[in-house]
């Protein structure tokens, strides 16, 4: 078997069982009550079941199997960070800022049901992410269970995911230049990628100086996962990518791709991911999942 096809099998088995593991945890916290509350308890359902790549579930999980993680505690912190991943997707394409019609191949929240039930559901898949974390089912450890959610507080808020969609709203009024853009990337999406590689070696109980190159690793992917969303934006197929296309140059929103061109961000991309496998070094066979996820960051079509 060669190479590439025993990376692309592992990355397949990585992609089937996470995603079966993350429905089955939505389905279980989320029973449908019999009263008022029902149609907010079906939104979020609507958002969170079936469907997306759960990139960030994976990357939890290939994290902390390098360090012999339980299962359940990295299903739990993978479930975690896609509840705000999921929220961050329910708001951004709300009306007052995206307003698109079709996510992971299906209505937006808003266009299923409403948009005040989707500002609600969006909230509440933020509130859930933080009970699933502090769970003590998440790790026997209080003190880690405080660093997790120290962790996925800072990654989501004003200094990371919502202040890079703040800065992303901005970016369609003010020219943003190669730095700033850059800045805009890391805090949108490369916080929250952060957080999965970081969660990790916080469940395995590594030290902060000893996630240094882990950290490297997360933050070039983390770019080149934008970089590829912004070039899908550009070229992909809205069909399977199961969302419209082509919304940011219609918007006006400086991008990677606006600024560097097709070419010369897909070359960035690239350099990117081999410049993350590389942080990986001093890790063997185990870090092969790792390895599957940077070169699938930038070959997706989805
Ligand atoms: C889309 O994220 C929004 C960005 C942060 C670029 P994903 O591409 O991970 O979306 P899903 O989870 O697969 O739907
Ligand atoms: C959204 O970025 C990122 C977050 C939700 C944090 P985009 O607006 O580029 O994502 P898509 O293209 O709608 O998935
Ligand atoms: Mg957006
Ligand atoms: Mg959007
Ligand atoms: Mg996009």
């Amino acid at each position: 078997m060669s190479a590439s096809v025993a990376k692309s099998d592992l990355l397949n088995a990585a992609v089937r069982e996470v995603g079966i593991a993350i429905d089955k945890a939505f389905d279980s916290l989320l029973p449908v009550p019999d009263d008022a509350r029902a149609r907010l308890y079906e939104a979020m359902r609507h958002a969170a079941i079936g469907g997306g790549k759960r990139m960030r579930p994976m990357l939890v999980k290939a994290t902390a199997d390098l360090f012999n993680v339980a299962a359940e505690s990295a299903v739990r912190v993978g479930l975690a960070v896609e509840c705000i991943h999921v929220y961050s997707l329910v708001h951004d394409d709300l009306p007052a800022m995206d307003n698109d019609d079709l996510r992971r191949g299906k209505p937006t929240v808003h266009k299923a049901f409403d948009e005040a039930t989707a500002i609600l559901a969006g909230d509440c898949l933020h509130d859930l992410a933080f009970e699933v974390l502090i769970d003590p089912r998440t790790h026997a450890d209080p003190f880690v269970r405080c660093e997790l959610v120290r962790a996925l507080a800072v990654s989501s808020g004003p200094a990371g995911m919502a202040g890079g969609q703040m800065m992303d709203l901005e970016a369609e009024k003010s020219g943003f230049d190669l730095p700033t853009v850059t800045r805009l990337q890391q805090l949108k999406t490369g916080a929250l990628i952060g957080f999965c590689v970081e969660a990790g070696a916080i469940l395995g109980r590594i030290p902060p100086e000893g996630r240094t190159s882990l950290h490297g690793y997360a933050r070039d992917i983390g770019l080149a996962f934008q970089i590829a969303d912004d070039l899908l934006d550009v070229e992909g197929d809205a069909h399977l990518a199961g969302k419209a296309l082509g919304k940011d140059a219609a918007a006006g929103k400086e991008t990677f791709v606006s600024l560097l061109g097709v070419e010369r961000a897909r070359e960035q991309a690239r350099m990117l991911v081999d410049q993350a496998k590389a942080h990986l070094h001093g890790f063997g066979a185990e870090a092969d999942l790792l390895r599957a996820i940077a070169d699938y960051v930038v070959e997706r079509d989805r």
